[in-house]
């Protein structure tokens, strides 16, 4: 259906009018007032400083950064990745505004939205039938779950009968070929008919960022296994970009620009309660990028509060350096042996809570820990092996001065702690030197990197490969329209290589942000007189050589990104060691992400 077509139908104005753009996008994004203007960082590409801007009167919004735009509809059709029609739908609905669907075009706009219609109607037959079962209700009260959490989380219960659901929602005229594809009830092997998954069990609805529910998790009430059952992965529900308490919990996130990250639905949601209302939940599941992804569009600090056990602390150590790499500001709660938050909270122990959050530790904290945990420090012997391996977690730290921090807190474990501090410091640092030396010289063998790239002159000697690169994308920012938006957005300007490409870059960036064409005489005007007027002429001339495909430019924009963040990376380094730049700034938060990042490259 073309947008015209909608156009026609739709009553878009009405719907603009009445839906509030700045709660809108707030659901998504965590928005600050900054004098007249409203900002975000930019929900649909990565940003550490904002560029995202929201018009309340035109009722639109422009990000700077990547040059998308639009107005309610295209911001919804974009996040949710729905179409217009749906977008319109979904705005209607929400503006208290009837559609009428014609009879040619069904029911239903797609597969998602049928699944969210059963899968609400299974959510109000869960939460009657909790009601209606004492020993499910007497469950939760044991574990301490307040009548109103039950009715914030829509708390309910699948009685143990193979065909309640089923036969609930055969009444209600739902297809349960299509409740199948919800996960709400399986095929039986003999015969045709279809059992319900859920049997027995404590239903957890989980729900988007907008309250939808998208699917279930039911915790046996027994000692029945599995302990919790979810919904399968369906067209509405992707496991992996899904955070249990999210739909609650993005307001505070972004008010207090934190977000506590539990494993349990039990844990989000008693935290929640006892006034930690940012937590969320990762289901069990191991922490994925799409997960960090949709936290940064709230915050960039996180707490990993995983249990104690030696899952939760695999989970901490494989979880904490995707928030790095996202630039996140990433700290380590450590939960006393045997408790989780939920049975932490549970013994009434808030302010004990409060207080491992505020005391909560950076990750090379948390692995000197772990590693010290688990050494015994009792025998010389076991001190020495603790320091050999503590200066290989040390060399992972790329600042000279916090690793230094650190070993002066290892070198009382020093045999010769005894002869002095500093002689014990001394040895440590020597080692862990060592290491980073080694690793320097392992990581330049690379055949990624050939070695004439560390003298210092090579680049100059010849064209090098960076930039003809840099020609490259100029040339196709030049050629082509569909180039220079794309490129722009992943390559700022400022982000080229060479001073003229920089200027050229600049003076391309302004005819693309003006709407104007990109002819070669057009330009040549924009730069007389600069540096790069010649590089400008160059390219025009310069035999055009094979075309330029979708996979060189792509080559060559990685090629520049990379060569950018090294230098910005050297840059910052420099100004960290120089103490220019304290822990707590935004620029040592992308400096340890740079680090994080290049980790393998540099
Ligand atoms: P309670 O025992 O009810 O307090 O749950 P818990 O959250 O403390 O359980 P646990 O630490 O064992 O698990 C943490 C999370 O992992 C749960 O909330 C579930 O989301 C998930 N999980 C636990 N057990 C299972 C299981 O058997 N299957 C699946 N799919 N997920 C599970
Ligand atoms: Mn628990």
């Amino acid at each position: 259906m073309g947008a015209e077509d909608v156009k026609f139908r739709y009553p878009l104005d009405d719907i603009r009018t009445k839906t509030d753009i700045v709660e809108l996008i707030s659901t998504y994004v965590s928005i600050k007032r900054s004098g007249k203007s409203l900002k975000a960082l930019c929900p649909f590409h990565t940003e550490k400083t904002p560029s995202f801007i929201v018009n309340e009167d035109l009722q639109r919004w422009r990000c700077y950064g990547c040059g998308e735009y639009g107005d309610v509809f295209t911001f919804l059709m974009k996040i949710e990745n729905i179409t217009f029609s749906e977008a319109v739908q979904e705005l209607a609905k929400r503006a208290g505004i009837t559609i009428q669907r014609s009879p040619a075009e069904g029911k239903w706009e797609n597969d998602r939205e049928k699944l969210l219609h059963i899968n609400n109607a299974a959510a109000s037959y869960f939460s009657q039938a909790l009601l209606a079962a004492p020993h499910a209700m007497a469950y939760l009260h044991k574990r301490g779950v307040s009548q109103e959490s039950i009715v914030k989380y829509s708390l309910g219960y699948a009685p143990e009968d193979w065909r309640a659901l089923a036969g609930y929602l055969t009444s209600k005229r739902i297809d349960l070929r299509d409740a199948e594809k919800a996960g709400l009830v399986i095929k039986s092997d003999k015969g045709s008919g279809y059992y319900d998954r859920f049997r027995n069990r404590i239903i957890f609805p989980i729900q988007d960022v907008t309250g939808k529910n998208i699917a279930f998790g039911g915790r046996a009430i027994g000692d029945e296994q599995p302990k919790y059952l979810n919904s399968p992965e369906s067209p509405a529900f992707a496991k992996n970009k899904t955070l249990y308490g999210l739909n609650h919990a993005r307001k505070s996130i972004a008010q207090e620009d934190r977000a506590i990250i539990v494993e349990g639905y039990l844990d989000a949601l008693t935290a929640q309660c006892a006034g930690f209302s940012n937590t969320v939940a990762t289901m069990g599941t191991a922490l994925t990028p799409e997960h960090v992804n949709l936290l940064s569009r709230y915050t960039h600090t996180a707490v990993i509060a995983f249990d104690s056990d030696s899952a939760g602390m695999s989970a901490t150590l494989r979880s904490a350096p995707m928030f790095e790499q996202a630039g996140f500001d990433v700290r380590v709660l450590c939960m006393p042996p045997g408790n989780d938050p939920d049975s932490l909270l549970r013994e009434g122990k808030a302010s004990e809570f409060t207080r491992l959050v505020t005391e909560a530790m950076p990750v090379v904290e948390y692995r000197l820990k772990l590693l010290q945990d688990s050494s015994d420090l009792k025998s010389d012997q076991g001190k020495v092996e603790m320091l050999k391996k503590a200066s290989a977690i040390l060399a992972d730290v790329a600042s000279a001065v916090e690793r230094d921090r650190y070993i002066r807190g290892l070198a009382q474990y020093h045999p010769n702690f005894s002869g002095g501090a500093t002689r014990a410091e001394e040895q440590i640092r020597r080692d862990v030197d060592n290491q980073v030396t080694a690793r320097g010289r392992a990581s330049s063998r690379s055949p990624q990197m050939p070695r004439e790239t560390a003298k210092p002159d090579a680049v100059k000697s010849r064209p090098s490969a960076l930039t003809l690169a840099e020609r490259c994308l100029l040339k196709a920012m030049i050629m082509d329209p569909i180039w220079g938006p794309k490129v722009i957005a992943e390559l700022p300007p400022e982000q080229f290589a060479t001073s003229q490409g920089i200027t050229l870059a600049s003076a391309i960036a302004n005819r693309l942000a003006a709407e104007k064409g990109m002819a070669w005489n057009d330009l040549a005007e924009d730069l007389a007189g600069t540096e790069a007027a010649d590089l400008l002429s160059e390219l025009s001339i310069a035999d055009s050589g094979p075309d330029i495909t979708a996979q060189a430019v792509e080559d060559c924009l990685k090629r520049l990104k990379i060569h950018w963040k090294r230098q910005r990376l050297k840059d910052l380094a420099a100004r960290v060691e120089q103490g220019e730049i304290r822990s707590s700034d935004e620029e040592f938060a992308e400096y340890w992400r740079l680090v994080q990042e290049l980790h393998n490259t540099v």
